[in-house]
């Protein structure tokens, strides 16, 4: 039988069917099917995606010659951390974040190292070249090898790139760059899928590396890097929180290196400054002697990051409780809350409750659950936590604390920070030495932590 090809596609979201039809069953667009041009059929035999050169055959490992991969530093320490020490010559790294994260000025500011040694050209279809001159001159920018492009056509920026050779592309942002010979609207997924993939050809082709910026909205997908992640080599997603000044860059996947990594930055009125000691950050600002707070220690990859965990337990009107949560897993909260109530005998059903992580953080690591039913203890009961205490260690659901990984570089992370005491799960930590200064307090289950606050 032979094989079955999808012959139509939607010009608007790029879904694929068999047959021709009036309106996109994806993505509900009118007349936007169109028949799949049969170039694939025509391409010559052994060609590869990234170049044109015939006759390519599997060869085995050892003969495939691997020249060292090149790096070079962005200028900025949190940038290389999270790209794995720095970013390879000829890779194509997505930037991803909400709109007015940061992303143009985070590129903007890396072009003031890089143009000090590589010649870098900054594509932009948002702002005029006078815009951007305007925000270089506020940040203190003045490189000389720094070229400035304001155009939306990809057909443009590749002559433009192939004329002037720059050693380093910055696209600033896939959603606006469109290429003419496609029919679809600029910003559709099909038309960022296609521009970034001719970037990525440019890339492999000419090594230049490419630094693309995309737009994602609160969901995460719309046209956005989401549906760009499997072409590209390094996907870092930019977050925070638009009520705080730090933000935190994450490798959502790397070819080139780990992906647990962060980056910290915080925005200022001189743009965004690296902090290099994000506990110091997170922490500061911190309540003495309030209820609902309690710090915790998370690893950020090979880095441990204190955060504070904050929740608020009041009764509740009216018989119908809410309960929301930020920066923490709602669902574990309120397993940590059913928990709570269950075996520590703390009567929390008819309470609203709010959890919260300062600073913008995320935290989705298990070590985080004690400090949470710590601090829901302590809001209920309204008695605060000794300002100098810190929490660690996972819960089960029969109350039970779990060992977590790691558990001797977050204690050091504690103690740098002037924490004297410290609650750990007793099981995992018997022969563990605490750094001087800090004492262990080895808890077995939730009762006992409760217990802590008198
Ligand atoms: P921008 O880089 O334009 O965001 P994106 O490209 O991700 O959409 O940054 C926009 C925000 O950053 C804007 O709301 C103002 C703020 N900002 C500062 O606070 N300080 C600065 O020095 C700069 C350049 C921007
Ligand atoms: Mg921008």
């Amino acid at each position: 039988m032979a094989k079955f090809k999808t012959m139509f596609y939607c010009t608007e979201c790029g879904n694929e069917t068999p047959k021709w039809l009036g309106r996109c069953p994806a993505c509900g667009a009118w007349n936007t099917v169109i028949e799949r041009p049969a170039a694939a059929e025509n391409r010559k035999r052994g060609a590869s995606a990234y170049s044109s050169e015939p006759l390519r055959r599997p060869r085995p490992l050892p003969e495939v010659e691997a020249a060292d991969e090149l790096r070079f530093h962005t200028g900025m320490d949190e940038l290389d951390r999270v790209l794995g020490g720095g970013a390879v010559k000829g890779s194509l790294v997505l930037v991803g974040g909400a709109p007015g994260i940061g992303k143009s000025t985070l590129m903007l500011q890396i072009c003031d190292n890089l143009c000090r040694f590589a010649k870098v050209l900054y594509v932009s279809g948002e702002e005029s070249e006078r815009q951007i001159k305007l925000r270089a001159q506020r940040l203190g920018i003045t490189g000389p090898d720094l070229y400035l492009y304001s155009e939306t056509s990809l057909e443009d920026i590749i002559t433009a790139v192939e004329e002037q050779h720059p050693d380093i592309l910055i696209v600033d942002s896939i959603q606006t760059i469109y290429n003419t010979a496609s029919t679809s609207s600029p910003g559709s997924v099909a038309q960022v899928k296609e521009c970034t993939m001719s970037l990525m050809q440019l890339a492999k082709g000419m090594g230049v590396t490419v630094f693309v910026v995309g737009h994602i909205n609160k969901e995460g997908s719309l046209a956005g890097p989401k549906v760009l992640e499997h072409i590209v080599d390094c996907v870092l997603h930019f977050e925070g929180d638009e009520h705080s000044s730090y933000r935190i860059l994450r490798a959502a996947k790397n070819r080139f290196g780990a992906t647990n990594e962060i980056g910290v930055f915080e925005m200022g009125d001189k743009g965004l400054s690296e902090v290099p000691n994000p506990s110091e950050a997170l922490l500061s600002g911190r309540p003495k002697d309030s209820p609902g707070s309690c710090v915790t220690c998370v690893m950020e990859g090979v880095r441990p990051v204190l955060a504070e965990l904050q929740a608020l337990v009041t009764p509740s009107a009216y018989g119908n409780s809410r309960r929301s949560s930020n920066g923490f897993d709602y669902n574990r909260a309120m397993m940590l809350n059913a928990v709570l109530e269950k075996r520590g005998g703390l009567t929390l059903s008819n309470c609203d409750f709010y959890v919260n992580v300062i600073g913008g953080l995320t935290v989705n690591e298990p070590a985080a659950d004690l400090a949470l039913i710590v601090a829901l203890a302590s809001s209920f009961r309204d008695k605060p936590v000794p300002y100098d205490l810190a929490a660690i260690g996972e819960v089960g659901l029969t109350g039970e604390l779990r060992a977590v990984h790691a558990l001797s570089q977050r204690l050091s992370e504690v103690r740098r920070l002037g924490f004297t005491k410290c609650l750990v799960p007793a099981r995992g930590s018997g022969r563990l030495f605490a750094p001087e200064g800090l004492s262990l307090i080895r808890i077995g289950n939730i009762r006992e932590a409760v217990a802590i606050l008198v």
